[in-house]
């Protein structure tokens, strides 16, 4: 739910009645959302503070850890409510940690992330990456509540912007041709009053994950782009230099489009294959990978949990607002379409 002030969440909090309310964030949140929470909503200000470092490396076993300790020390019970305050990094830990604290207490996302805001703070998935293997560890389970207050995304660096953007982009392609039209007039970093949008892919979201909570089905259309991201985001992790998850999922998108059109069933119109190409490039940058690490990539699909046995399957578009689930593809034509990514973005 999208709140202008916090008399609604306030309300919530004091209906909920939890015996007690931890708030997780990261550095950066606790600095400049955390502050904002407890001046405005009474109830936050005898929270305890749960702190974590920013980035990727905190969804580990050993923060996790580190957390369900620090709940016990201060006594937190069945009834001890979690707030989690931040990007999807937080959401996902914190949904994590609360769904197997005594087997499960309640926990609400407040995303303060582009990210967060209009994908990883609903739909149900928790988690935590094991090794270089993203998300490999977790649970689903949903939110008590999602309470999103768009004033947040004023302190949200620019490249963290444009990384959450790439979420809407897979959004606005796999709902229809009118939000693809939409999308290409769209630019990030001069949209001044995200409302709208943010209500429109929430929406878009819980389209595809109701009545899917675990992915059975047509939640795997939000895969879309995700088998080469994940792929990407693993290679980068592994050599210590982390790329930004939408930067990975831009990326993603133009290479699994490219097979869509390119391959043997030439899936995909070539001139909306063009249209992707172009938009995408515009706005987000290159990953550099090399031809010699088109090995190593493929190895990570073929451990991508979303697979059957050893092929590597794919969501791809075939249209705008269309798309073809649990795709496998021959090795020969992703090798393709990574090579194309190299020699053309
Ligand atoms: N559960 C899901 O359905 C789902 C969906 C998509 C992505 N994800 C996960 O989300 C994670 C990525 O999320 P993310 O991009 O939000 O990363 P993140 O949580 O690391 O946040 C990005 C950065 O922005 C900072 N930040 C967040 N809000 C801020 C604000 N308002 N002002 C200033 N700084 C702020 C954070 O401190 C961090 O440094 C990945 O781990 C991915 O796997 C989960």
């Amino acid at each position: 739910m999208i709140i202008k002030d916090f008399s609604s969440f306030s309300k919530f909090l004091f209906e909920l009645n939890p015996s007690s309310i931890f708030i997780l964030s990261d550095t950066n949140t606790l600095q400049y959302c955390v502050p904002i929470l407890i001046a405005n909503i009474e109830i936050l200000k005898e929270a305890q503070i749960l702190e974590i470092e920013p980035g990727e490396e905190s969804k580990s076993i050993e923060i996790a850890s580190g957390l369900w300790e620090s709940l016990i020390e201060q006594n937190a019970d069945r009834n001890t409510l979690l707030l989690n305050v931040g990007g999807g990094v937080v959401c996902d830990l914190g949904g994590f940690v609360a769904a197997t604290y005594m087997r499960g207490i309640s926990f609400i996302n407040i995303p303060t992330s582009l990210l967060a805001l209009v994908d990883a703070s609903t739909g149900g998935k928790t988690g935590i990456n094991l090794n270089q293997y993203k998300n490999s560890i977790g649970v689903f389970q949903e939110a008590k509540a999602c309470f999103i207050y768009p004033e947040f995304l004023s302190t949200l660096p620019q490249n963290e912007l444009r990384c959450g953007f790439a979420e809407i982009v897979k959004h606005y392609l796999i709902d229809s041709e009118v939000s693809f039209d939409k999308l290409m007039f769209l630019n990030p970093f001069e949209i001044e009053d995200w409302s709208e949008i943010i209500n429109e892919n929430i929406a878009i979201k819980k389209r595809f994950v109701q009545d899917d909570l675990k992915e059975k089905g047509k939640r795997a259309t939000l895969n879309l782009g995700h088998t080469v991201a994940h792929a990407l985001e693993a290679f980068y992790i592994e050599r210590g230099r982390p790329v930004l998850h939408g930067d990975a999922v831009a990326a993603g998108i133009i290479i699994e489009s490219h097979l869509a059109s390119f391959c043997n069933q030439k899936l995909l119109s070539e001139i909306c294959f063009n249209q992707i190409f172009s938009y995408i490039t515009e706005i987000f940058p290159r990953i550099d990978f090399e031809i010699s690490d088109i090995d190593e990539l493929i190895r990570l699909m073929k451990h991508d949990k979303k697979n059957n046995q050893s092929n590597i399957t794919f969501s791809l578009l075939t249209k705008p607002g269309s798309v073809l689930l649990n795709y496998e593809d021959k090795e020969l034509e992703i090798i393709k379409s990574l090579t194309y990514y190299l020699e053309n973005v």
